[in-house]
C-alpha cells in the first residue's frame, strides 16, 4: 500500500526569536527539516509534500535542490488542520496512507514510524496516533481514553483541570487513510481557545462517527520531543551528541571527555582513535583507526588517514591528511590541502590547495599555498610561496628531494627541481634546476667597532 509524507513547517516559531525558519536551526551540524526528512526517508514514501509559510522562500532555496518534495504555501497560517488542507490539490488522486509530521520534531525514529504505519494498516484505522507518556505535559495536546479506547485530544488551553493531569500526550505526528481524509478535515471548526482549526480535532470526528482510531505509544519519549525555543534546541543538540559519542565509543573510538566533544551525525571514526576534550569534528569528515586528536581540534569536511596525530589547536578545512602524518600545534589546513603519508607539519604552518609529499616536512612558521611539493622536501622555517600577484593566483612546483633554506620566499610561478637547495634568505624569483643551489641574497660585510663609534657620536650630541 501506497505511503505519502506531509511535513508541516508553516508555523513561526516565535518562541525561537529567529530571523530564521525555525527548522533550518541545526543540531549537530544539520538542520531540523533534514533530521525530519531523513526519518521520513524509512518508511519509502511515494510522495513527500512540505507545508511551508512563514518564511517560505527561505525554506524553499534550502530544500529547492530535492527534486522529490512538493512544497505548499499556506498563508495565512490558521492551525494544523488549515495546514493540511493546503495539500490536497498535490496529493489529488493519491490513495492509501498519509503520515504526518512535525518539521520541529526531529529526532524519531525509522522503528517508530515503521510501527505507526504497520499499526494504522493492520487494524484498518482511519487514524492513528503517536502518543507519549512524559513527566511533564505541559504544553501538549492530552490523550483523552474512554476506557482502552482513544476518545480525542484535548489542547492544553481547552483542557479542563483533571484533564491536565493526563500525562499522555500528542506527539503531533499520525497516521490517517487519504480515502474521506479531507473531507473530514474541512469539517473542523475553530472553535477552541486559540481560534485555529485543530488537526487533533479529527480524532473526535472519527469516533462519533464509530471509525477506528488507534494510538501508538513511543518507548522513549525523547523521540517526540520538539523544539520551540533555543533551550530546547541546546538539549536536543545534546542528546544527539550523546548518541553520536556513545556510538563511537562502542565501535572502539577512545573520547576522553564526551561532554567537550562535538561530533556531527554524518562523521565516521576508527577504532582506536583517541579524541582528547575539545574537538570539534564537522560534515562529512572522516577519521581512520588509530589517531590522536589533541585537544582544541576542528576539522571539517576533511578526509584523516590512520595513525595521523593531530597537536593541539589545528584547523582543518576541506582538506586530507595520509596515513602517519603529523601536524600541529596551531597549524591551519584549509581548502584542498592535502598532505600525504608520513608528512610533518609543525606549529603556525598554513596550507592551501597544496600538495605536500609523502615524507616532507614544513616543521615552522610558513605560508604554502597553490604549491605542488614533492616527497622528502625540507621546508624551512618562514618558507613563503608568493602565490597571489594582486591579479592571479600562480602556482609553486617544488620536486622531491629539495630543501628549501629558512626565510625562502618563492615569488610564483615558479619552480625548483629535483633534489636543488635553496639558500636561506633567498628570493626565488626564476626556476631553479635540478641539483642546483640558489642564493640571491647579497655578500655580507662587517663593520668593525661600529657600536662604540655610534655610542661616541651620540655622547658628542647629547
Ligand atoms: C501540536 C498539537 C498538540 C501536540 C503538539 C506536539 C495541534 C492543534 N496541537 O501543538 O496536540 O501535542 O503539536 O508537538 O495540532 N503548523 C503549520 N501551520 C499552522 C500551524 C502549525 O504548518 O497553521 C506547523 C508548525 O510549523 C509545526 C507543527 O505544525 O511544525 C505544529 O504546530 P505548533 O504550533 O508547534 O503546534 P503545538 O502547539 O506544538
Ligand atoms: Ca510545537
Amino acid at each position: 500500500m501506497d505511503t505519502h509524507v506531509v511535513i508541516l513547517a508553516a508555523g513561526k516559531g516565535t518562541r525561537m526569536k529567529s530571523a530564521l525558519p525555525k527548522v533550518l536551526h541545526r543540531i549537530a551540524g544539520q538542520p531540523l527539516i533534514e533530521y525530519v526528512l531523513a526519518g521520513a526517508a524509512a518508511i519509502e514514501p511515494r510522495s513527500i509534500t512540505v507545508v511551508i509559510g512563514h518564511q517560505a522562500e527561505a525554506l524553499r532555496s534550502s530544500l529547492g535542490q530535492r527534486g522529490d518534495i512538493t512544497f505548499v504555501v499556506q498563508e495565512p497560517q490558521l492551525g494544523t488542520a488549515h495546514a493540511l488542507l493546503q495539500t490536497q490539490e498535490a496529493l489529488r488522486g493519491s490513495s492509501g496512507t498519509l503520515v504526518l509530521l512535525s518539521g520541529d520534531v526531529p529526532l524519531l525514529s525509522a522503528a517508530t514510524l515503521n510501527a505507526l504505519v504497520n499499526r494504522h494498516i493492520t487494524r484498518g484505522a482511519m487514524a492513528t496516533v503517536l502518543t507519549a507518556v512524559v513527566e511533564d505535559p505541559t504544553g501538549y495536546g492530552r490523550i483523552v481514553r474512554a476506557g482502552e479506547q482513544i476518545a480525542r485530544i484535548v489542547e492544553e488551553k481547552d483542557a479542563t483541570a483533571a484533564e491536565r493531569q493526563i500525562r499522555e500526550i500528542n506527539s503531533g505526528i499520525y497516521a490517517f487513510a487519504l480515502d474521506g481524509l479531507f473531507d473530514a478535515v474541512r469539517s473542523i471548526a475553530a472553535e477552541n481557545a486559540q481560534r485555529e482549526y485543530y488537526l487533533p480535532d479529527l480524532v473526535s470526528i472519527y469516533r462519533e462517527r464509530g471509525l477506528i482510531v488507534e494510538t501508538v505509544t513511543v518507548p522513549n519519549a525523547d523521540e517526540i520531543r520538539g523544539i520551540n525555543s533555543r533551550s530546547e534546541l541546546a538539549a536536543l543538540s545534546r542528546a544527539v551528541r550523546d548518541q553520536k559519542n556513545a556510538e563511537l565509543m562502542a565501535a572502539g573510538v577512545t573520547i576522553e571527555d564526551p561532554a567537550t566533544t562535538y561530533i556531527d551525525r554524518d562523521v565516521s571514526v576508527g577504532a582506536d582513535t583517541v579524541i582528547h576534550p575539545c574537538v570539534f569534528l564537522e560534515g562529512r569528515t572522516t577519521i581512520g583507526a588509530g589517531c590522536e586528536i589533541h585537544a582544541g581540534v576542528r576539522i571539517v569536511d576533511s578526509a584523516i588517514g590512520d595513525h595521523v596525530v593531530v597537536l593541539n589547536h589545528c584547523l582543518i578545512v576541506k582538506s586530507r591528511l595520509g596515513d602517519s602524518a603529523t601536524i600541529g600545534p596551531f597549524a591551519h589546513l584549509r581548502n584542498g590541502a592535502d598532505v600525504r603519508e608520513g608528512a610533518h607539519i609543525g606549529n603556525f604552518v598554513e596550507l592551501k590547495k597544496t600538495v605536500l609529499g609523502a615524507g616532507s616536512k614544513a616543521g615552522h612558521l610558513a605560508y604554502l599555498g597553490d604549491a605542488t611539493i614533492g616527497e622528502k622536501v625540507n621546508i624551512g622555517a618562514g618558507t613563503i610561496t608568493c602565490n597571489y600577484d594582486g591579479v592571479n593566483k600562480n602556482q609553486t612546483v617544488i620536486e622531491d628531494g629539495a630543501f628549501i633554506g629558512s626565510d625562502t620566499q618563492l615569488i610564483a610561478p615558479v619552480s625548483v627541481g629535483t633534489g636543488a637547495y635553496v639558500g636561506s634568505g633567498t628570493t626565488i624569483r626564476e626556476d631553479v634546476p635540478a641539483g642546483a643551489l640558489a642564493v640571491s641574497a647579497g655578500k655580507q660585510r662587517n663593520i668593525e667597532n661600529w657600536v662604540a663609534e655610534r655610542k661616541k657620536k651620540q655622547q658628542s650630541r647629547d
